[in-house]
């Protein structure tokens, strides 16, 4: 036997599979309540649409579309995309550019390879998106965390926490954020806090990257989701989002824009990933785009992902412990559970929630200083509303079991992100 493990590189140890992860694929295809992943509600698929739409394409067009493309994506589409972009509010600026990406994953590998050297220093949220956290470890950064509250990104602590990397003479390459239905706490950066972001992101001369999968499913009136790009006026913030969530995962369709010298960068990167992205969805996104199927799905999704927030919710109200605490997500998929006792770590339940048939994801995971683990992810789109009903439940008794007699290790609300 070829002894493998002594011919691969030192970065293939960054791929281990996590130990949650592996947990979870141990409940595939047993009957589970699955809080688990970020999945959208398959309902929401345009199934109809997109089987005519993949035909017309391929008939009416497949020369083009069954090609190969260019690598920064298939030219309409790319003006497509921006015209999109421009009604939903983003502002793409005449030096801006935008790159085509196999899913926001892809952006996420290629910001990591483009700007981070081992051990110059990106800030994350705390918690952050976890496959975020993952594609920048591979790159080997410091890593600084900023709480957040139901307003976002502290941004009096960033600030203090700029000024002391400075001090300590690193590096700071950028500052990556989810303003809108922030996977996983499910909060909403406030207007005030986007504008404190970008001023001393101007003071300190840094790049802000903006990830957006979710601004365009808001569920509440008035809830400010003007995007930090369109804030922006000095070409600092570079902006991310998806198809996944608006249209269909399974396409893998995301995007890029910036300023154009970064993304030719990002371009040239991608090139040696995977040449393009896959000509074919590019085009029947494209098509999607035209005939107001996007704009459908969103509002399909918005309906249905209500309704199931809003249950979620009251079964937390209903079942979950006295004095866990949970911010009210105003759009996305996702509720963050702070549970009231340290002496909880919701990894070390997971086993035992498994068994008796609900998933969930341990909070720990999504903390780049490894706090958290009083906290767990619930996703709200894809089960039904019964079935999250039941799975808060089932979940709340487990915790219940395990809460300390005597409660000596609460903390203080304003501790729980730190
Ligand atoms: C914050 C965030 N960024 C990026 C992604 C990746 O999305 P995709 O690669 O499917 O476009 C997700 C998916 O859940 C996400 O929540």
């Amino acid at each position: 036997m070829v002894k493998y493990e002594k011919l691969l590189a030192d970065r293939a140890e960054l791929f281990r599979a996590s130990e949650v992860r592996e947990l979870l694929k141990l409940t595939e295809g047993k009957r589970i309540i699955s809080l688990a992943g970020g999945l959208p509600d398959p309902r929401v698929f345009p199934k109809e649409e997109l089987a005519e739409i993949a035909r017309d394409v391929i008939l009416n067009a497949g020369d083009k579309a069954l090609q190969y493309s260019p690598t920064a994506g298939v030219t309409e589409f790319r003006k497509a995309l921006i015209d999109f972009m421009r009604s939903k509010g983003v502002k793409v600026n005449d030096d801006d550019s935008i790159l085509v990406t196999s899913g926001s994953q892809q952006a996420l590998d290629l910001l990591s390879r483009t700007f981070i050297q081992k051990d110059d220093e990106i800030i994350v949220e705390l918690p952050t998106y976890l496959a975020a956290l993952n594609a920048f470890r591979l790159s080997k950064p410091g890593i600084t965390g900023i709480p957040i509250d139901e307003y976002g990104m502290k941004t009096d602590i960033l600030e203090e926490e700029i000024k002391r990397l400075i001090w300590l003479g690193r590096k700071i390459k950028f500052i990556y954020t989810i303003p809108v239905a922030h996977n996983p706490a499910g909060v909403t950066m406030s207007l005030d806090r986007k504008k404190h972001l970008l001023e001393i992101a101007s003071k300190y001369d840094l790049v802000i990257i903006e990830d957006d999968p979710y601004s365009f499913f808001v569920y509440d009136e008035n809830v400010d989701v003007t995007p930090l790009k369109t804030l922006d006026k000095e070409g600092r913030v570079i902006y991310m989002s998806t198809f996944s969530k608006i249209l269909a995962p399974g396409l893998r369709i995301g995007w890029i824009i910036g300023n154009k010298y970064v993304i030719d960068v990002i371009e040239r990167a991608k090139q040696t990933a995977d040449l393009h992205t896959a000509t074919l969805t590019q085009f029947i996104a494209m098509e999607a785009i035209k005939r107001g199927v996007v704009n459908k799905t969103i509002e399909k999704a918005k309906e249905l992902y209500k309704v199931k927030r809003d249950a979620m919710l009251e079964a937390l109200d209903e079942y979950m412990v006295e004095g866990a605490w949970w911010p009210k997500p105003v759009g996305g998929l996702f509720v963050m559970v702070f549970l009231p006792s340290y002496d909880i770590d919701t990894k070390k339940l997971l086993p035992e929630a498994l068994e008796a048939g609900v998933a969930y994801v341990p909070g720990s995971s999504f903390f780049a200083n490894g706090a958290g683990w009083n906290t767990m992810r619930l996703n709200f789109s894809f089960p039904k509303p019964e079935e999250i009903r039941e799975g808060i439940r089932i979940l709340s008794e487990i915790i219940k079991k395990h809460i300390p007699k005597e409660k000596k290790k609460i903390m203080p609300e304003h501790i729980f992100y730190s």
